[in-house]
């Protein structure tokens, strides 16, 4: 690992860097004010590690089964939009460094690389298929929308991470400011007309993408589309974006194989809780019925632990994994997910926890007196 990189945040001043000023905004902005965006990752700070000691933590495992996936750890890549604008290789770069990790890679709807492609290298590291799930945003065309599950199902993706959060893409001000659009050799990859490409010559004077959520993206989506999509698909399907214990509830009732609370790394709704605080509120509604994942400021190995001790499953990475990506590739990605890896370890050990199955909510506590 490069000796100068040894935090999260080493990679993102890097990869600020080496980025053209309109793609780190892009990657690294919130909505509006972006009080969520600060409150996500300040919200790890208000919960406090209460270790256990002397339990012999001389091998620790941080293995963990994802939807029927068995994962060399609990922390998954979450789905970020127009990787090639990082990296020449983009998503599949990820898709080999997740590999490479032995974790799991959700590829967005708006990935820069073909749902085929991603897997045929994954695939390509070590023969074995990969563990790659598709997110899917609903599009106001349903054959369209479909068209996408069958191309996923048809490659060996595992399931699909439903995104319920994105009737109308959340004001970014940065964007808006830099008229944010694709660079002119890069598309949508998975779709073939310019206008769903995301490749049109103008978009006006707001956020390119902005108005194409507007044209292409349903936002008259309620349950009964979540249920839709389950009478189309025998994969898994996650409901990604939840942040309320009554929706998480409702969730349950319509068959979904898994709740992942979500922001959308404060780039929807401003002024939302931080997902760490409403965490435990969801795993409370669900009662064990289906798994909660959680995404949203994880940088750190402790941050990954106090997730898992609320309840989480397993947490998802977004704009990590785009900094490793800027700054080295594939190379870059390895050495995110590694980081992030030794750190959930050491922090496992010094908080006397020898598997996961030990991390429990008696090991976490939230410090209300401090304010930060
Ligand atoms: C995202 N996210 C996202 N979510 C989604 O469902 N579809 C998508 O295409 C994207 N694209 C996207 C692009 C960028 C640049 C970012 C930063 C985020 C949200 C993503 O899946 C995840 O919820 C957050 O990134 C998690 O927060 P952190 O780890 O970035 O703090």
């Amino acid at each position: 690992m490069s000796s100068q990189r040894v935090c999260v945040s080493d990679f993102e001043e890097e990869a600020r860097k080496v980025l053209p000023k309109a793609v780190y905004d892009y990657y690294r902005s919130g909505a509006d004010d972006q009080n969520t965006l600060k409150d996500n990752i300040a919200a790890f700070d208000r919960w406090y590690l209460v270790p256990r000691v002397l339990r012999n933590v001389s091998t620790v495992d941080l293995s963990v089964c994802v939807l029927g996936e068995k994962l060399s750890m609990p922390v998954c890549v979450a789905a970020t939009a127009m990787q090639r604008m990082a990296h020449p290789d983009g998503e599949t770069a990820t898709a080999k460094a997740c590999q490479a990790v032995g974790t799991g890679m959700m590829l967005s709807s708006w990935a820069t690389s073909t749902i085929e492609e991603v897997m045929a290298a994954m695939t390509s590291t070590t023969g074995t298929e990969g563990v790659l799930w598709l997110q899917l945003y609903i599009y106001k065309d349903r054959e369209l929308t479909l068209s996408l599950v069958r191309r996923a199902e048809q490659a060996g993706y595992k399931a699909i991470f439903v995104t319920v959060d994105t009737p109308y893409l959340g004001k970014r001000r940065d964007d808006m400011r830099n008229h944010f659009k694709l660079p002119q050799h890069l598309s949508l990859s998975n779709f073939s007309t310019a206008s769903l490409a995301f490749s049109e010559e103008s978009y006006g004077n707001d956020s390119g993408l902005a108005v194409y959520v507007a044209k292409a993206i349903d936002p008259t989506l309620c349950w009964d589309d979540i249920a839709w999509l389950k009478s189309h698909t025998c994969l898994p399907v996650i409901v990604k974006g939840v942040l309320n214990g009554d929706d998480a509830a409702k969730a349950v009732t319509y068959g979904i194989d898994g709740i992942l609370v979500s922001n959308h790394g404060a780039r929807q709704l401003d002024g939302v809780p931080a997902t760490l605080d409403v965490l435990e509120e969801v795993v409370k509604a669900v009662q064990g019925r289906c798994d909660v994942y959680m995404d949203g400021g994880v940088r750190r190995g402790t941050d990954v632990l106090k997730a898992l001790a609320l309840g989480a499953k397993a947490v998802f990475i977004g704009r990590p994994v785009l900094w490793g990506l800027s700054c080295q590739g594939e190379q870059g990605v390895i050495e995110v997910l590694e980081l992030i890896k030794q750190e959930l370890r050491l922090a496992m050990a010094l908080s006397g926890c020898r598997s996961v199955s030990e991390v429990s909510r008696s090991i976490v506590r939230r410090m209300e007196f401090i304010s930060k």
